[in-house]
């Protein structure tokens, strides 16, 4: 039965899915503030916006993240996306009748096909049609020789008389399993991130060639499968920046910083701290990699059976796969360890990066951004160095990291762009801001109503339709009922839309060329002619006070 045809009660009633949710108004009406509000302050830091794509091929995000991160491990929304129609045809007709053609007829006759097959996904392969890969790199030269076996040592395409039984089987086997193992569409991955992609765009449209270092921002939903709790979703929202250019100068580190706390201030919102750390480098020629050095006595020290005996499976397993992680661990009964027994990455920076983090903590005080150091700040991705930073809030439970950030020198080249690109940014949550915002009880954006047109009988209705268009003209928020309503209704309607003046226009109002305006703040009611109409509603007249008073 069609799900029209059930009564309404069998009807099945769909949910969002698990994680993602609707944001109706009047909330809705917050989250536009916030973003407006976002905007203005990056703009005012000279950032342009960016948008990127929503999904992005996953060998990005796995390369730039990191394959052990929990995000690229466990939480990437992935799929493999189609191959063109005409090579999953193509893969079709060669594949499809492999098995039982174990004849030497039939066998001709796929050897044609499969001849075919090889010509097109090797082309495919250059072209880019089909995902690069080493996997994939060893599968086609495989198949070169899969085919060179079959048409080489039998003489030829079509003619296979002293082939046996078996070897048919042990072609077509190899062949079946080069079809299975061989993607021919790509991984594609809902972005759980923006950074990736921007250094990613910052590549494909050469911008290192724009003058200037690239301040970019950019807003939009993310989609990590995270468990979702309060203020813990797998969409979410995200607010970020990224400054890409060649100067890692530690003032960079700081405007962006200072940004952030600008934005918070603009929020209302108080009761937050700042932590920063520096997380040293990676051992790469120009680099003295005193953060391999630092992993490894941290790594000798958690392996300490004193100290190995007291971790958790979670950070017994980090010991060998990311020691660097067990430091943000949240586990009760590690916090002690952490805190009094492994050694601090800010007392192991070489030179050039403690004098990076000192000229950082200089550059924060002279925009008197107040921070906390905290050398447990490793962060979850694996492209940061250096500079790592956090806004956290007491107000937001668990989840308590407004936002995040720190900077990532080697990712643009880690990415195939140009050498000696340095990177840093942040990116907030923006679905903990809104309850940040909330909490804090200071802004509270609706989304006022300001005239509600009463009009009562046929005579009046064009009137309405007509000084309802002139006002919306005018940028006012107007609410024209559809439909006739009784003045008391409408009135009562109004009220609930949290109207500020009604527009009253019924027989009385036509018969004597004045319109009736009331106020529903005190009742004040005033009769005017349509003339004075978009006068009377011109700010700054229409304020709280109401117009001219
Ligand atoms: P992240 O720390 O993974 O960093 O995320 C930044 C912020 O996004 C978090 O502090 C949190 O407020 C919010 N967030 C993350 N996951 C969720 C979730 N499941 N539900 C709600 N909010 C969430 C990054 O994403 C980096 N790309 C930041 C960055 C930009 N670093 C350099 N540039």
């Amino acid at each position: 039965m069609s799900e029209a045809a059930k009564p309404e009660n069998e009807r099945r009633k769909f949910r969002a899915i698990k994680g993602t949710r609707d944001i109706l108004p009047p909330d809705s009406a917050l989250w536009n503030w916030f973003e407006k509000t976002a905007r203005s302050v990056m703009e005012s830091y000279n950032f342009g916006e960016i948008r990127t794509p929503i999904f992005e091929e996953t060998e990005l995000f796995a390369r730039s993240i990191g394959g052990e991160t929990d995000v690229v491990s466990k939480e990437m929304y992935t799929f493999v996306d189609r191959a063109t129609p005409e090579l999953e045809n193509i893969a079709m007709e060669a594949f499809t009748d492999a098995m039982p053609l174990l004849d030497q007829g039939g066998f001709a006759k796929y050897v044609s096909q499969f001849e075919g097959f090889v010509e097109r996904v090797k082309r495919a392969y250059e072209n880019g049609e089909i995902p690069k890969s080493e996997k994939a790199d060893e599968l086609i030269e495989k198949l070169g020789y899969i085919r060179d076996g079959v048409i080489g040592s039998e003489g030829g395409a079509g003619k296979f008389p002293g082939i046996s039984t078996r070897a048919i089987a042990g072609y077509t086997a190899a062949i079946v399993a080069f079809r299975s193992e061989i993607r021919l569409g790509f991984p594609i991955t809902l972005r759980p991130e923006a950074t990736a992609s921007v250094a990613r765009a910052y590549i494909e449209h050469g911008m290192q060639m724009r003058p200037g270092d690239q301040k970019l921002y950019y807003i939009g939903p993310m989609f990590r499968r995270e468990r979702p709790q309060k203020g813990r979703y797998r969409q979410f929202y995200q607010i970020g920046a990224e400054v890409l250019g060649t100067s890692d100068a530690p003032a960079i580190d700081a405007e962006l910083i200072q940004m952030l706390t600008d934005l918070l201030e603009r929020c209302q919102i108080e009761k937050y701290t700042l932590l920063i750390n520096s997380i040293g480098c990676p051992d790469t020629p120009e680099r003295r990699g005193c953060r391999p050095k630092y992993v490894e006595l941290l790594r000798a020290k958690l392996r300490e059976p004193e100290v190995f005996s007291r971790l958790g499976a979670d950070s017994k397993r980090r010991v060998e796969t990311n020691p660097l992680r067990v430091m943000d661990s949240k586990l009760p009964n590690e916090q002690d360890i952490i805190e009094n027994k492994l050694p601090k990455i800010s007392e192991h920076l070489c030179v050039d990066c403690k004098a990076h983090y000192e000229n950082l903590k200089k550059e924060l005080t002279l925009r008197e951004v107040p921070f906390t150091e905290s050398p447990r700040l490793v962060r979850g991705l694996d492209y940061y160095m250096r500079t790592t930073f956090e806004i956290t809030s007491p107000i937001l439970g668990a989840q308590n990291a407004l936002c995040g950030g720190g900077r990532y020198d080697g990712l643009v080249e880690m990415l195939g762009g140009p050498k000696g690109i340095k990177g840093i940014g942040f990116a907030l949550g923006e679905d903990r801001f809104i309850d940040a915002i909330q909490e804090a009880k200071k802004i509270h954006a609706t989304r006022p109503v300001d005239v509600f047109v009463a009009w009562m009988g046929e005579r009046a209705y064009p009137t309405a339709v007509r000084l309802a268009h002139v006002l919306r003209g005018e940028k006012h928020t107007v609410e024209l009922p559809p439909e006739e309503m009784k003045f008391r209704k409408a009135l009562e309607r109004a009220d609930k839309t949290g109207a500020r003046y009604v527009l009253i226009i019924g027989d009385d109002e036509i018969a004597s060329d004045m319109l009736t305006i009331k106020r529903l703040a005190d009742g004040k009611q005033e009769k005017i002619s349509e003339e004075a109409l978009v006068d009377f509603f011109r700010p700054p007249g229409l304020t709280k006070e109401g117009p001219g008073s």
